[in-house]
This record gives C-alpha cells, sequence and structure tokens, in this order.
C-alpha cells in the first residue's frame, strides 16, 4: 500500500465515513487472490454464510445468500498471507493515525452465484460489536452494470451503488454505514473483511 493510497482512503474515510478507490491493487495481485477463491471453491471449503452469531445463529438464504471461506492466520497459501499483511498493515496505520484501538483483523472470501444477494444490513450489530472498520477487495473482471451484484450504501442523503469490479477497494465504518448486495447475475467473488477493537475468539 502505497502512501498516496494510504492518504486517499484515509481522507475519504474519515471525511465521509466511506471509502471507494478503484484500481487499489494490481491486476496480478487480483488475479492471485481470484485464483486462489476458485481453487478454495473447487475444493468445497466454502460453508454457507450465517446470519447472526453464537446461539442464534442461522443460514437463512431469504437475507443471504453467499458461501464464505475464512482466511486463517496460520496459512501457508501465499495469496491469503499477503492480504492479511495488508489488513495488518492497514490497521497499523489506520491506529497510528486516527488512534482507533483496532486491534485485529478478520476476513473471508465470499463466493455469490447467479440469484444470490445479501439484504440491507449493518455490520456491526449486537452480534459483532467488535468491528470498526469493514473491508471489502472485489475480484471480478470485466464486471458490467448488467450483471448486477452492485454494493448499495446508505448514505445519510443518497445512495451509492459500487460494481464489484476487480482492483476496488470499499471501507467503511461498520457501525455508520447500512448496505446491501443487490442480486447477482453472474459469479461474484470478493475478500471481505473486518478490522475490529478485539480478538476474534
Ligand atoms: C458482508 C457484505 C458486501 C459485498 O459480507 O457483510 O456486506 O459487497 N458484503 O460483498
Ligand atoms: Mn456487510
Amino acid at each position: 500500500m502505497s502512501e498516496t493510497a494510504f492518504a486517499s482512503l484515509a481522507e475519504d474515510l474519515f471525511r465521509q465515513h466511506y471509502a471507494v478507490l478503484p484500481d487499489f491493487f494490481s491486476p496480478a495481485q487480483i488475479r492471485a487472490w481470484h485464483d486462489d477463491a476458485a481453487a478454495t471453491s473447487r475444493q468445497g471449503l466454502f460453508r454457507a454464510a450465517a446470519v447472526g452469531r453464537n446461539a442464534d445463529r442461522l443460514r437463512d438464504t431469504s437475507i443471504r445468500g453467499d458461501t464464505i471461506h475464512w482466511l486463517e492466520p496460520d496459512t501457508l497459501i501465499p495469496a491469503q498471507q499477503a492480504y492479511l499483511a495488508f489488513l495488518e498493515s492497514l490497521r497499523l496505520r489506520l491506529n497510528e493515525q486516527f488512534m482507533l484501538g483496532l486491534f485485529a483483523a478478520e476476513c473471508h472470501y465470499a463466493h455469490y452465484v447467479a440469484g444470490s444477494f445479501y439484504k440491507k444490513h449493518l455490520d456491526r450489530h449486537q452480534d459483532s460489536r467488535d468491528r470498526v472498520v469493514s473491508v471489502i477487495c472485489y475480484l471480478n473482471d470485466d464486471w458490467q452494470a448488467q450483471d448486477g451484484g452492485q454494493l448499495r450504501l446508505y448514505l445519510d442523503d443518497k445512495t451509492l451503488d459500487v460494481q464489484p469490479l476487480a482492483g476496488t477497494l470499499v471501507c467503511f465504518f461498520s457501525e455508520r454505514i447500512p448496505h446491501e448486495v443487490l442480486v447477482v447475475k453472474r459469479e461474484r467473488l470478493s475478500l471481505t473483511g473486518w478490522l475490529r477493537v478485539r480478538p476474534v475468539h
């Protein structure tokens, strides 16, 4: 992450509570994550995502239809190590500049197939109080408006639709910005993570 890339991310995040940064990552970097996600999916390692945590965990495809694969900190796969290292540097730099007290990062690949979506929600709800900054990186080449699957951000006075196009990075304050994933018309892959104020477990 270059100085200028971090500077525009930080400026947008604090000025408007979100940042949308096209071409944040190089095509080669995105390809490595895309290919790893696709291979991991082919190995059957993705699981249906649950809504809520702990006792009230439930799988409800009328709320969200993606499948996910968590990146583990001790992973031996270089592509996954590289993304976790990026999140770690983002965590340290945001702490340094804004004293957010971010303690840890967590991240998963997410896979949506045609017809799936994620209804409007907040990432920081009663069951995930520790999430402060949401960070999403898209892995989809040549995404067109008619492919659907836009990330819709609900801002104070308008909505903003973001195409999940390869290389785009989105960050927002988890507690501030309700959002949804519109119905996707073709396969959609991303890396979705959070910077948190307490340990993951
Ligand atoms: C999520 C989420 C948005 C996206 O996983 O919580 O809102 O664009 N993802 O994938
Ligand atoms: Mn979300």
